[in-house]
This record gives structure tokens, sequence and C-alpha cells, in this order.
């Protein structure tokens, strides 16, 4: 009998490259998404990827009522990995209240009904975001929480003060969070990948939306940073590598193997790259060149951040595997793959 799992944003980004990863290492699958932020066809492509459709539920994850008669429908649910969540740091700045409510109120739903139904654990999706900008680097789990810098970044925060008040009180719920640094890429068969509404926000979308001709030139929002070349640095991981980190995560928790009810986890390759670099890198890896300039800095950008993964690969047993070379290739055979399924 397969265990199932809920994955709530399971037709996002990380979401759904986590959903093939769960599918292909035994799980059942339930996605929960409003579609907000994605669109349907993507379970169809999963289920291209794995043979296997997903029980895919339009919901938000702000209706409680909804959620409650989901649960009662597919009763049985091990365990939930909560993705959903609006996630642009520059839109959080001008619709606070938007991301306090969609990003704090569909988790506390979620845990409020996961003991309802014997839901024994979650795997939470967090962000580096919660260090600002740390003191030291490589960043550790151990660095301390410096006050956010969007909205956005609150909401992880508090959610993470969420869950942890939450085992704290008693509620027998077993928790993972798990801090991404910055997803990119896109699945190896290029049948799933990132695709922004509207005009990309986040560097590889708008750098392979301008590589193709659909953006006329990439803006590096700054090279008078102080690094080596004068722009940001980041800690660029591969979207599969990262989908696998949630699978280990959740056998963890359904294995019980868990030291404490709460368990904090950076996801990342440990090796910080500049936006000079990557955008260098993506030519060196593709063969195409890419048109970009030098513009202001962007409010709100952190300087430098990437992970110290030793907790992730010594103690969870997980270690991102993917070169930047790979990852970089598979973003742009997506976008090839877009244009020729005439969608970009
Ligand atoms: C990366 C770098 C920009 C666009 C992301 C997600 C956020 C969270 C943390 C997971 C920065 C520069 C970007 C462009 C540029 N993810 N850039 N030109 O800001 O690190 O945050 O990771 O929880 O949801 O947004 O990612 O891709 O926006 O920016 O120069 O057109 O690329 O200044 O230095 P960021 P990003």
């Amino acid at each position: 009998m397969k265990e199932k799992i809920l994955v709530t944003g399971g037709t996002g980004y990380i979401g759904s490259h986590t959903v093939v990863e769960l599918q292909q290492a035994g799980y059942e699958v339930i996605i929960i998404d409003n579609l907000s932020n994605s669109n349907a066809d993507v379970v169809d492509n999963i289920e291209k990827i794995t043979g296997i459709r997903p029980t895919f539920i339009k919901l938000d994850c702000l209706d409680f009522d909804g959620l409650k008669a989901a649960f009662e429908a597919h009763k049985g649910i091990k365990a939930i990995i909560h993705f959903a969540a609006s996630k642009a740091v520059g839109e959080s700045v001008q619709k606070p209240l938007l991301y306090y409510r969609n990003n704090l109120v569909s988790l506390i739903n979620l845990l409020e009904l996961m003991p309802q139904y014997g839901v024994e654990g979650i795997v939470f999706s967090s962000s580096c975001t919660v260090y600002g900008q740390p003191d030291e680097l490589p960043v550790t789990e151990q660095a301390p929480i410096k006050k956010a810098e969007s909205p956005y970044g609150n909401t992880k925060q508090i959610n993470e003060e969420i869950v942890r008040d939450t085992v704290a009180s008693g509620a027998p719920i077993n928790a993972i969070l798990l801090r991404y640094f910055n997803p990119i890429g896109a699945h190896p068969t290029a049948l799933l990948g990132e695709l922004p509404n509207g005009v990309p926000q986040n560097l590889i979308p708008y750098l392979t939306q301008t590589a193709i001709g659909i953006r006329e030139k990439l803006s590096v929002f700054g090279d008078d940073y102080n690094t080596p070349d004068g722009s940001c640095i980041r800690d660029f991981i591969n979207v599969v590598d990262l989908a696998k980190a949630h699978v280990v995560a959740i056998n963890r928790i359904l294995e019980k193997k868990q030291e404490e009810q709460v368990e904090v986890f950076n996801i990342g390759t440990g090796r910080g790259l500049s936006v000079l670099e990557l955008i260098h890198a993506f030519e060196a890896s593709t063969g195409v060149k890419l048109n970009y300039q030098i513009v202001g800095r962007r409010a709100g950008d952190i300087e430098k951040v990437w992970a110290n993964p030793d907790r992730a690969n010594k103690v969870l047993g997980w270690k991102a595997e993917t070169s930047i070379e790979d990852t970089l290739r598979s973003a742009w055979n997506w976008q090839l793959k877009l244009r020729e399924r005439g969608i970009q």
C-alpha cells in the first residue's frame, strides 16, 4: 500500500518537480493548488514523466472548509509538503496584507487539520531569506535570524515560529523546515520547469527569456557590491536536487528518524556564484550569447549569501549533485521546449 502524501502548491515550480520525485520513490501523491501561479497542464506533464497521474484538487489553502473536505475525501494522508505560498519579494512590499494572509493563514489551516486526520508530519518550504544578510558565510542553520528585508521574508520567519509553537504546544506533529537557497533549472525531460506568470522577477527565467528573444536584454541589478566582480552572490541549486531533498525529509519523518520534533536544514550547494559568473556560465554551457546591461541595485537585495550544507549532507543524508553547467543547460532546454510547444 503506497503511503499518501499531500503536496500543496504541487503544480508550481518546485512542487511539481517534488511530486515527480515522490511518485518515483513509491509514494501516492495528492496535489492541492489554486493555480494562481501555475496551470493544470502541469498534472499532465507529471503523468507523462512518471506514468502515474497524481490526484489534483483545485483549491486555495485559505479555504478551511475546502481543506477539511479534501482531508475527509482522502483519508490516510501520512504527511504534507507545504509549498503553496506567494513568493515574490518585490510584490510582497507592494501587497503585504495579501502575503501575510495567504502565507500565514494557509499554514495555520493545515496545522489545525493535521491532528484531526492523523497526519503525522509536515515538510515546510522555508527560505534562506530568513537569514537576511548573514554576518558569516557560508551560512549555517545556527546563524541568527535577522529582521526580514521584505514581508515575504517575514512570512517565512513567522511561519517557522508558528510551526515551532504548534509543536511545542503538544500537537502530535513532526516537522522539517527546509531553507532553500536559489532554485534554478528544469526537469531533464524539459516537461517541467519555471514558468512565471507575466514578467519574471527571478534571474534565470528572465535570463533564458532574454536568450531566446522574448526580452530585449537582461538587467544586472548592480555591480558595485563588495564582491569580487561587484555583482551579488547566490547559492544556485538545481531544482531536481532540491525536490529530492523533500523526499529524504518525508522518509525521515515517516521512518521516525528525527532527532527533534522540529528540524531545520539548509538546502544549498555550498557554492556561491555571482550574477555575472552565472551569466558567463550560461553562455559557456549553452553557446548562447546573452544581451545584458548593468543597472542600479534592486531594493531589498541581499549582497551575498550561500549555504553551509554540512548538516543536510551529514544528518539529513542529502547532497546537491548536479553541476551548474547541466543545470543551466536544463533551463535553456526548457525555454526551447516552451517555444516548440508554442507557449512562449
Ligand atoms: C537573484 C540575483 C538579483 C533578476 C529568490 C526568490 C525568493 C527566495 C529567495 C525561495 C539577485 C539578480 C535578478 C534580474 C538580476 N526563494 N537579478 N536581474 O532575490 O535571491 O530571491 O531566492 O524561497 O522567493 O526570489 O532571487 O532570482 O530574484 O535574484 O540582476 O532580472 O539576481 O539582484 O542578486 P533572490 P532572484
